[in-house]
């Protein structure tokens, strides 16, 4: 049997839980997939005002520096309408409504916005604080230090010693609030900062309240975590993309100096030299034995000129730069034709493209045609590179023996690295690179890069 109280009693638990299972619902998808901190803490404080009715719920993100814990506390876009409206009745100033703890507006990567009184409502802002660690019973250094939930009946508690008890007066007054439940949000043995909610004066924080807001807590605690997770994935990937395209970049810079010195030095003078041999065999006065080792210098020096312009060949064809990509690969195609006696189909539009696209193309063409030599065993090859509304497009098909391209592309420790530089080089240049292949069926590469960047 239940009395009338206990029946009241589960009343609102059932109506609680179904709250807390609306808002979870609600903040799922804030969890699983984070926006930037700041929106994301905007929709789950909004969503905590609107399914469990706490007031002006906000977030604080903390840690120590020095003798002080400092950081920024976020609120719920209403909260920020809150303060404003309290700041013209009472007529303080908002910074004074945050309290003189405010040391410095926000402006870190995670913490967008300002706490000015004009910024626009709906995006939300947050402000920095700061609280003297030599006062352990201020219930935000206790929360933080203890990692125990702190409820609090008077707001002054709060604002002491920031705010003089007139203002605090004030402020209570205005916001309606009294009771207030700070509740740390840790990460095993790391508090992060704290979640803090009010209630007015009338309905304090029960024990049912808290344990929601623990749940609550661990929701906000997952989102602040996978936004870092996310955010510190992202530097990464942007710091790799960054030293990979610098490795790229410095790497053509060498191959062009390397063929300059080339050509400009040793091919020069190797060519000097084989005109004084000509010269030299030219002349009727020599002994017939000369004339046997003059011709067999200038034979050698001739196999290191083709020898040294192989090298040039191999390391950046002079006509890319000259002539340029289409024309450079034609004839580089035309010679493996002959070579190998497949049939080589070209089709390219005959177009310039700029120097960062031609080499990456250039490179990437190179790799799938060596490819098709060193693994295909095709007969017939097919290289296309079209110039298709703002954007290159190439492809390179062959009719040979294929591989499973999906298995080749996702081997962990692989040591080759042609398939993975054709995806990074067209990866640099903002395009999409598509492998398909698997045994039996030849293979098709295809790369799309938009010349808009360029
Ligand atoms: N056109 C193709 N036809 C058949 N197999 C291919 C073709 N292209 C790639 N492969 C297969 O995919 C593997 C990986 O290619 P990848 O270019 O990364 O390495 P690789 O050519 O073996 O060495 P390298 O690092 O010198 O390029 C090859 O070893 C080969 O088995
Ligand atoms: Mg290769």
């Amino acid at each position: 049997m239940y009395s009338y109280k206990s029946l009241h009693a589960e009343q609102v638990r059932s109506v609680q839980d179904e709250a807390v299972v609306r808002l979870l619902e609600r903040l799922m998808p804030a969890v699983v997939n984070p926006k930037g901190l700041d929106e994301t803490l905007s929709i789950m404080l909004e969503a905590c005002v609107e399914e469990l009715g706490y007031l002006y719920p906000s977030v604080a993100l903390l840690y120590m520096r020095g003798d002080k814990l400092v950081g920024q506390v976020f609120s719920s876009p209403s909260t920020w309408d809150a303060l404003r409206r309290t700041a013209r009745l009472t007529q303080l100033p908002i910074d004074n409504i945050l309290g003189r703890c405010s040391e410095r507006r926000s402006a870190s990567r995670v913490a967008s916005g300002n706490a000015d009184s004009t910024a626009p409502i709906g995006r939300p802002p947050c402000h920095a604080i700061s609280y003297s660690l030599a006062l352990p019973d201020h219930p935000v250094v206790r929360t933080f230090l203890e990692r125990r939930p702190h409820v609090t009946a008077r707001f002054q508690d709060i604002a002491r010693p920031y705010l003089e008890a007139e203002a605090t007066a004030a402020i209570e007054r205005a916001l309606g609030i009294r009771s207030m439940a700070l509740l740390p949000l840790c990460v095993e043995e790391k508090c992060l900062g704290l979640f803090i909610a009010a209630r007015p004066a009338a309905q304090p924080f029960s024990a049912q309240d808290l344990s929601t807001l623990q749940v609550l807590s661990a929701q906000v605690t997952m989102a602040i975590e996978s936004t870092r997770l996310r955010d510190n994935l992202r530097d990464r990937e942007q710091q790799v993309h960054l030293l990979l395209k610098t490795t790229i970049d410095a790497q053509e810079e060498e191959r062009e100096r390397i063929c300059l010195d080339i050509h400009d030095g040793v091919a020069q003078t190797l060519a000097s030299a084989f005109h004084c041999l000509q010269t030299l065999d030219s002349r009727t006065d020599l002994p017939i034995d000369s004339h046997t080792l003059v011709r067999k210098a200038a034979k050698l020096v001739r196999e290191s000129i083709r020898e040294a312009r192989g090298v040039v060949m191999t390391l950046r064809p002079p006509a890319l730069d000259v002539a340029g990509l289409v024309p450079t690969l034609r004839f580089e195609l035309d010679e493996i034709a002959s070579q190998t006696g497949w049939l080589i189909s070209f089709d390219a539009d005959e177009v310039r493209y700029p120097k960062p696209i031609e080499t990456a193309l250039y490179r990437i063409v190179h790799e799938a045609v060596t490819n098709v030599k060193k693994h295909a065993r095709a007969r017939t090859v097919t290289v296309r590179i079209k110039h298709i509304e703002g954007h290159v497009v190439a492809e390179v098909r062959d009719d040979g023996v294929g591989f499973d391209s999906f298995a080749a592309e996702r081997q962990l420790h692989r040591r080759t690295v042609g398939l993975l530089s054709m995806r990074k080089r067209t990866e640099l240049l903002q395009g999409s690179f598509d492998l398909v292949s698997s045994p039996g069926t030849g293979t098709r590469v295809a790369i799309d890069v938009p010349l808009l960047a360029f």
